[in-house]
């Protein structure tokens, strides 16, 4: 069995925030930023896995501040958890108004991502040497992340399975709709 240390596959990618980029509040488009994140986790993974790894599932994307046109932004990638075939890329975006030299961290967010080979099936990966306390940490968070995760895949499950809408209405009084059923 292979074992590879996080910090080999650190990956980082910058990239100029430019005009083309913003949305018509001005502010860069949340769609942009993405697209950069799934190009680090791939890099990240596949750096990693030693092969091709495609994108399963992204958790929580919050923009926490808005980056500007001009922000050069700053992805920062490293492998938080493996299993067998898929690997958790943990990604730090940060933005930097390069004329005030002032950065904003604005976001964190986790990529699964699966190595496949050649003949496109799920590809077994390294494990993980494990040297610093944070790099436990983070692998120990993910596996709280997960069963956390389905947790809540089996209660949405439940409440799919078992609500009834003339029973369950009065919960939603306080929200900011109105039912007219029709
Ligand atoms: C990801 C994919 C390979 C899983 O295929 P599968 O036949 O279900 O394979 P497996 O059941 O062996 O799962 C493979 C791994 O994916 C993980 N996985 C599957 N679905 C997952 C999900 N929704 N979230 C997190 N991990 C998931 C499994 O836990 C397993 O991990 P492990 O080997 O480390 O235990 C398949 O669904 C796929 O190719 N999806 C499309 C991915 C893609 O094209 N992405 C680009 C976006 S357009």
């Amino acid at each position: 069995m292979q074992y590879r240390r996080p910090t080999e596959s650190d990956t980082t990618i910058t990239e100029l925030m430019i005009p083309s980029y913003a949305n018509f509040g001005g502010k860069i488009h949340g769609g942009i930023i993405l697209s950069i994140m799934d190009k680090v986790a791939y890099a990240c993974a596949t750096k990693h896995a030693g092969n091709y790894c495609v994108t399963v599932s992204v958790d929580t994307v919050d923009f926490l501040q808005p980056i500007e046109v001009g922000d050069l932004v700053s992805l920062m990638a490293r492998v938080n958890y493996v299993g067998r075939t898929s690997l958790v890329i943990g990604i730090k975006v940060t933005a930097e108004n390069v004329k005030q030299k002032i950065v904003k961290h604005t976001n964190t967010s986790y990529f699964t991502m699966v190595a496949k080979d050649d003949d496109d099936k799920p590809a077994p990966v390294p494990g993980l040497k494990l040297t610093s306390e944070v790099d436990i940490r983070r692998f120990a968070e993910y596996i709280l992340r997960k069963e956390l995760k389905d947790y809540h895949t089996k209660s949405m499950n439940e409440m799919r399975t078992s609500f009834k809408v003339n029973q369950d209405l009065s919960d939603l009084d306080k929200y900011n709709c109105i039912i007219k059923l029709q």
